[in-house]
């Protein structure tokens, strides 16, 4: 098995990037060990369902990026795929890139000589036009500081016909209008930028920026409580929120 590239860069920060957050990434040490050292618990989540219910239906393949890749439990599932032939996982934070990614890889038996880990920032991707077949992106574009710019450079660099998959994105249910004061307010008052927006809001986002939208609703059925609460996917976009959302750049 060879081993997961890693691409350092500097002065790559635009004036979007929230540095705040990315020193806050930097400082959080003893968080993300257990966060490794217990990852199937904390999969208990249903993060690991999303993937085969996605690559059921749409053939996920070719060169993949994900962005705000974090600890690139992500990238790393990606890259098991056959067909992926190569993950780039773009991540603005250094310390979880170089010191807690490579855990998580070796923990997931990641095809790691597939995976090139790139120290980035996504309002300013360090790659060329068309060069991607899919971007994924897990929790992280909620996170933008100006979400029509990250999806225009986004489509830039996927190829025509690219696909975006963006999961565990926050939902704003319209019968819980009140939820967006209470989102992420403990983050937020450490400088993270926490976004949530309705469903609504997130297809203008994505159409705004030229690109073919579809909202799949999908809730994890990995615990008692989700299972109990699937009746109510009817009632999705009023009362849950639980979307995965699939963007295409046109041809
Ligand atoms: C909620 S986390 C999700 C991370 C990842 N999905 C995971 O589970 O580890 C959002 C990620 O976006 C990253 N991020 C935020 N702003 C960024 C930027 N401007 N460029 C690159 N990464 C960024 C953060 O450092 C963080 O790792």
């Amino acid at each position: 098995m060879g081993e997961s590239k890693l691409v350092l860069n500097k002065d790559f920060l635009t004036e979007k990037a929230n540095v705040t957050e990315m020193n806050y990434r930097d400082k959080s040490l003893e968080e993300y060990q257990d966060y490794i050292n217990n990852f199937y618990a904390h999969a208990r989540d249903g993060k690991l369902e999303y993937l085969p219910f996605i690559n059921k239906r749409i053939k996920v393949k070719g060169k993949v990026i994900e962005l705000g890749a974090g600890i690139c439990w992500l990238s790393s599932e990606l890259s098991k795929i056959k067909d992926v032939n190569e993950v780039y996982s773009l991540e603005f934070s250094e310390y979880l890139l170089k010191d807690i990614a490579p855990g998580i890889m070796k923990k997931l038996n990641a095809e790691e000589e597939k995976i090139t880990r790139v120290q980035g920032d996504f309002n300013s991707l360090p790659f060329e036009e068309n060069k991607f077949d899919f971007a994924f992106i897990d929790a992280a574009l909620h996170h933008a500081t100006d979400l029509s710019h990250m999806l225009k450079e986004i489509k830039r660099v996927l190829k025509p016909g690219g696909i975006i998959i963006a999961i565990r994105e926050p939902v704003l249910p319209t019968w819980r209008p009140w939820c967006k004061d209470k989102f992420g307010e403990h983050d937020k008052a450490n400088g993270i930028t926490e976004n949530i927006y309705s469903l609504k809001e997130w297809r203008i986002y994505f159409n705004s920026a030229g690109l073919e939208t579809k909202m799949i609703p999908f809730m994890p059925k990995s615990t008692l409580y989700r299972r109990l609460l699937q009746p109510l996917m009817i009632f999705n976009n009023q009362l849950l929120g639980h979307f995965i959302m699939v963007a295409k750049k046109p041809f």
